[in-house]
């Protein structure tokens, strides 16, 4: 499920119910002794969650000194005191030398494809020269998650865009999605981008991208355009990503199905139609398919198939296609972050973002190579998937998705491991993996080695003995329902000296159980000394700075009555799990992806749709007309745009302290 689907879906809020919450706790608390055999090293062998929030440490400061904002909900974006914002690239902006000036009015896709998209989200700072550490000049690479035709133009409501956009304009609705890659120079206090640099790169709808790995050619991949199965146009719903050691970019493709048009019953694969998540009411979300008859199911059958990937890409190199890893698996890609385990091998984490969906890992057969950088040009199409099951004893296992092994027969639809790819999520059905709530942000945390992942939310977790057991509650996805979302913390072994993340069996633990720590009943778990702006729900991307401090983005809370915004926390020490409000964008946004200068002094951070909600009531916006903000231009009229921001310290020091 794409962010699009649940900011329209406005769910009722519930609470959770205390009884399960009490049956965490029984058995997170037995569960730990049976740890300290298997993990003795860990922290989570010296006490578990509870233990590290203990009450004589609540008095403690956390080590982020900055003035934590008080909530707020208005049209434009906060900062905490002593730090300076700068809007560095806004929906529209040009990269290039001869991109057009933004103008809405004669905005089309040829244009949209020399400019800054919308709906930036996946942000990564790669200084240059490429391998330096640099913190003043560098590669931005950023995602344009999805683009909202009706917030584009002024004059079209959510009802009408369809039939009064122009051809023009629903190309370059979709031109405005993909990922733009720009040179940026730090210019005193300001930041600046580079628009002749030859390495600055609009990735769209129609950009070359070849298909690598176990799939690679195979029928189901094939279509009228490319019999070959090996070669398609475009990049769908780039949500977050990673960075390889190497310096290339990985970007989840999230939900590429609401792209496409026309009649589903054209597809071969019912079955896996029904198992991705079939929502016909988010059909055809660009109009494209009245553009290009690959986007309409009866026309091309499999060209949806050729979505919902990984996709890799050097932005160091522009003339080098980017290339579908298929050897990852297709599922709703969120995001895809990388560690290396201490042989070398690289391990990338990955969250399929809908309900009751799986926490991944791939593992590459090979080590990287750090002396030869070629060399690991197509290392990712040969490795080991593996999906997650938590066990009641706080053990956590990578079920390998390897074909031949345990259920993954032909007698069961897996003849060739290019099934298992294809059909990603019902061959980890079969492992039993463990359903979990919407998970979307990963991060290993370079110090610790302990790895954090973000349970979104989901209104569909039942309790013990409600309905299918899949749907239940489990120690790892304790509330039910679950509105708020959680953070679990995992600890391969080895940590923190030699954390090995390739290996079969993790520790894991609760991080923050989100919500309100005031209302007993909403089963909020985090430090004792948050406060009442501290606490959030909803968290998204994860980020860990060069301090190795956790900040959290946030998707949702809305629903639960304030902004989304972005939080910084401690992981270790007093201030563990005690979150602190940082930065709040203009009503109806979300903050995406914070990245850091290698010095911890410059932040960049996404900011997507702005003015989606009302302003008077929260409601969803029905166009430019009734949108929350015309931000940050605040022209009258205007439609707001999606913007790139910097956030730096005013004496210079590193951000957050
Ligand atoms: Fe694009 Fe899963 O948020
Ligand atoms: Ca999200
Ligand atoms: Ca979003
Ligand atoms: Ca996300």
């Amino acid at each position: 499920m794409t962010d699009r689907h649940k900011s329209r879906q406005r769910p009722t809020r519930r609470r959770a119910t205390s009884t399960a919450y009490m049956q965490v706790l029984a058995e997170g608390a037995s569960r730990r002794a049976v740890l300290k055999g298997l993990f003795a090293t860990t922290a989570l062998a010296a006490g578990g969650f509870a233990a590290r929030l203990s009450p004589a440490f609540a008095a403690a400061p956390s080590s982020l000194t900055f003035a934590e904002l008080e909530r707020v909900t208005d049209a434009t974006d906060h900062w905490p005191e002593g730090y300076r914002r700068q809007i560095l690239l806004r929906w529209g902006d040009a990269l290039f030398p001869d991109s057009a000036a933004f103008d809405v009015a004669t905005l089309d896709g040829q244009t949209a494809a020399r400019q800054f998209g919308y709906n930036n989200d996946f942000t990564a700072f790669l200084p240059l020269p490429q391998g330096s550490d640099s913190s003043d000049h560098g590669l931005l690479v950023v995602s344009h998650e999805y683009s909202t035709p009706f917030l584009m133009f002024p004059g079209v409501t959510d009802e009408d865009w369809r039939d009064k956009l122009s051809d023009a304009r629903i190309a370059a609705v979709a031109a405005a999605t993909g990922l733009s890659v720009v040179e940026v120079k730090r210019d005193g206090a300001d930041w600046k981008t580079v628009l002749d640099s030859p390495l600055n790169r609009r990735i769209h709808l129609s950009t070359p991208i070849a298909i690598s790995g176990p799939a690679a050619g195979d029928d189901r991949l094939k279509t009228s355009a490319d019999p070959t199965g090996r070669l398609v146009l475009g990049t769908i719903s780039n949500c977050s990503g990673g960075v390889t050691p190497w310096g290339t970019i990985l970007s989840g493709e999230e939900g590429g199905m609401d792209v496409f048009a026309g009649d589903f019953g054209a597809i071969p694969d019912r079955e896996l139609v029904e198992r991705q998540g079939w929502d016909e009411e988010d059909n055809d979300a660009y109009g494209v398919g009245r553009l290009d008859p690959r986007f309409r199911y009866d026309e091309e059958p499999n060209e949806w198939m050729r979505f919902d990937w990984v996709v890799e890409f050097d932005p160091f190199d522009p003339a080098a296609p980017p290339v579908k890893r298929t050897a990852l698996g297709r599922f709703t890609h969120e995001g895809a972050q990388v560690a290396v385990a201490p042989d070398g091998r690289v391990v990338i984490y990955m969250g399929d973002d809908d309900d009751f969906e799986y926490l991944y890992r791939f593992v590459t057969a090979k080590p990287w190579n750090p002396g030869d950088r070629a060399a690991n040009r197509d290392l990712l199409d040969e490795g080991t998937l593996s999906v997650a099951r938590f066990d009641a004893d706080g053990v956590l296992t990578w079920l390998p998705l390897t074909q031949g092994t345990g259920p993954l027969t032909p007698e069961n639809g897996f003849a060739s491991q290019a099934d298992v790819s294809l059909r990603t999520r019902m061959a980890a059905d079969l492992l039993g993996a463990t359903p979990m709530d919407a998970p979307e942000g990963f991060f290993p945390h370079p110090r610790t080695g302990r790895v954090y992942v973000a349970m979104t939310e989901n209104e569909d977790r039942l309790p013990a003995g409600d309905g299918d057991s899949a749907e239940q509650v489990n120690l790892a996805n304790p509330r039910a329902p679950n509105p708020d979302g959680h953070i679990l913390e995992l600890t391969p072994p080895g940590a923190p000296d030699g954390p090995d993340h390739a290996a079969d069996r993790f520790a894991w633990d609760v991080f923050i159980l989100c919500g309100d720590p005031s209302d007993p009943a909403s089963g909020a778990m985090c430090n004792p000394a948050t406060s009442a702006n501290g606490w959030f729900t909803d968290p998204d991307n994860l980020a860990v700075d060069p301090e190795g401090r956790l900040w959290v983005t946030t998707d949702g809370p809305p629903d639960a009555g304030f902004n989304d915004a972005l939080y910084a926390m401690d992981t270790e020490g007093p201030g563990r799990a005690l979150p602190r409000l940082f930065y709040q964008p203009p009503v109806g946004s979300e903050v995406c992806s914070p990245a850091f200068t290698p010095d911890g002094k410059t932040m960049f951070i996404s900011v997507q749709h702005p003015g989606e909600l009302r302003l008077d009531d929260g409601e969803d916006a029905t166009g430019v007309a009734d949108a929350g903000t015309n931000w940050p231009d605040f022209k009258a009229g205007q439609p707001p745009r999606p913007s790139l921001v910097v956030i730096s310290r005013e004496d210079n020091g590193v951000v957050g302290v």
